[in-house]
């Protein structure tokens, strides 16, 4: 008995000690990207749009539950009519009581370029807009990018005071299955 016990053992401990090398094998490529989001808020065809608050929004110092849809295009350049490369979908709400700019983005980055076409990547993560260069961990992925892990550096590149048109420049690195480019 105790013989075949210390088989099942060793047989659920070597598979359990392989799966994640299976898994991390699954995920060697590196890909690099870098482009321009653009979250316009202000003007006639808004691209961000707040759908949600909470009966302190309004007078919370840091409009604590303010909570924002966006469908925001990224560009190769910072100009927004540079060539598309994607969409960035989902939300984004202000998490912090006592502490301005502290957004929690949900969102999927959506790619449209030839290069990625129909790929997504899953963000979720914690943005300190005052930052000069917040990071935000990427979670997950599809089509090119399955099992999609890695960050994004995002730094303000304009910011209309006006309009709260923002332009942020991004740089993600993750590691995914699939054909990647460096
Ligand atoms: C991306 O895929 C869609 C749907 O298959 C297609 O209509 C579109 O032309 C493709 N875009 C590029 C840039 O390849
Ligand atoms: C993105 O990477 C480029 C090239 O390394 C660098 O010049 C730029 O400052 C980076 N931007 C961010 C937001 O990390």
């Amino acid at each position: 008995m105790l013989a075949i016990a210390k088989v099942i053992t060793l047989f659920l401990t070597f598979h359990l000690s392989i799966l994640p090398v299976i898994l991390a094998d699954g995920t060697k490529t590196q890909t690099n990207l870098h482009f321009y989001f653009h979250d316009l808020p202000g003007g006639s065809n808004p691209t961000a749009i707040r759908v949600a608050a909470a009966s302190v929004t309004s007078t919370s110092p840091t409009g604590f539950g303010a909570t924002v849809m966006m469908d925001d295009p990224l560009t190769a350049g910072p100009d927004v009519s540079s060539a598309l490369v994607g969409r960035a979908q989902g939300l984004y709400a202000l998490a912090s009581r006592d502490e301005g700019g502290h957004v929690l983005m949900a969102m999927n980055l959506v790619f449209m370029d030839q290069e990625n076409n129909g790929s997504t990547l899953a963000v979720l993560g914690r943005n300190n807009v005052f930052d000069p260069i917040r990071e935000m961990p990427v979670i997950g992925g599809s089509g090119k990018f399955r099992y999609a892990r890695g960050y994004i550096h995002a730094k303000t590149y304009t910011f209309d005071q006006t309009t709260g048109n923002a332009v942020v420049e991004y740089n993600v690195t993750v590691f995914h299955q699939g054909q990647g480019s460096a």
